[in-house]
């Protein structure tokens, strides 16, 4: 069974297409999606729609969460500044263009997916099995943390996303999976990101995989459609920004 998962498409369009061509050339048996399929991005409407469309299984990201119930912030739990004010106005922007119908969608979202393929068990969860919506699990997450993970659950693979960052760590003899971004990558790196996975008599093998995309295209819709720029530079980039008073930091992974 060859499985591909991807997530955080935050509303790129242009990303997902892509995504789904790759995946389709490659050929996988199922096709998982991790959540946050709105938010930051300017197509938010069109990403759900194509999601319903294939009919791809899908968890609730934060992003969906708060699109879905119209909350005033993402929950991330980002330090004041302008990268917690941009997430602010992408997220309002989003709910003020997503139809109820779409709303209804991510509100139906599980937060958490179990399956079992060829006698290995998953859990699909976007941030952690503690806190499903917001818990960060990244590749610097203290290994004491990576452990109480991996005992919390019975499945030996546990997929998430929410960091924006690929992952692949054996923790307890259980593995700790993230594909990274498909629509808004932050490690450097501005490509799309997603993993397949392989199982075979129990036997997982695992490739995250880079897909270049039009962010051209996608880069000139945040400008037309007057979301902030920074969420262009940051798809650009494939980096995540803080803005002080007089200065640009981009941080570097
Ligand atoms: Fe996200």
């Amino acid at each position: 069974m060859r499985l591909a998962f991807f997530g955080d498409v935050h509303g790129n369009l242009e990303a997902l297409n892509a995504v789904l061509e790759d995946i389709q050339r490659r050929g996988v048996d199922e096709i998982f999606c991790l959540g946050d399929l709105v938010g930051y991005g300017p197509d938010p409407e069109a990403v759900v729609q194509l999601i319903r469309e294939k009919n791809i299984k899908t968890i609730m990201g934060n992003y969906d969460d708060a699109v879905g119930y119209s909350k005033e912030s993402c929950g991330c739990s980002y330090s004041p500044g302008r990268e917690t004010e941009v997430g602010d106005i992408s997220l309002n922007w989003s709910i003020e263009r997503t139809s109820e119908e779409t709303k209804e969608f991510l509100r139906s979202l599980p937060k958490r997916m179990s399956f079992e393929v060829e006698g290995v068990k998953f859990l699909l969860v976007h941030g952690s099995p503690f806190n499903e919506l917001l818990e960060y699990v990244k590749p610097d997450t203290p290994s004491e943390r990576l452990k109480e993970i991996a005992s919390k659950v019975e499945e030996s693979v546990i997929v998430n996303g929410h960091t924006h960052l690929p992952m692949a760590r054996w923790v307890l003899g259980k593995l700790i999976l993230n594909p990274g971004s498909a629509g808004r990558p932050k490690d450097g790196d501005p490509r799309a990101s997603y993993m397949i996975v392989d199982v075979k008599s129990g036997v997982i093998s695992f490739e995250t995989i880079r897909v270049v995309y039009d962010v051209k295209t996608t880069v000139e819709k945040i400008a037309k459609k007057g979301l902030p720029i920074e969420l262009a530079t940051v798809l650009a980039l494939g980096q995540t920004f803080d803005m002080g008073p007089g200065k640009v930091t981009f941080t570097l992974k």
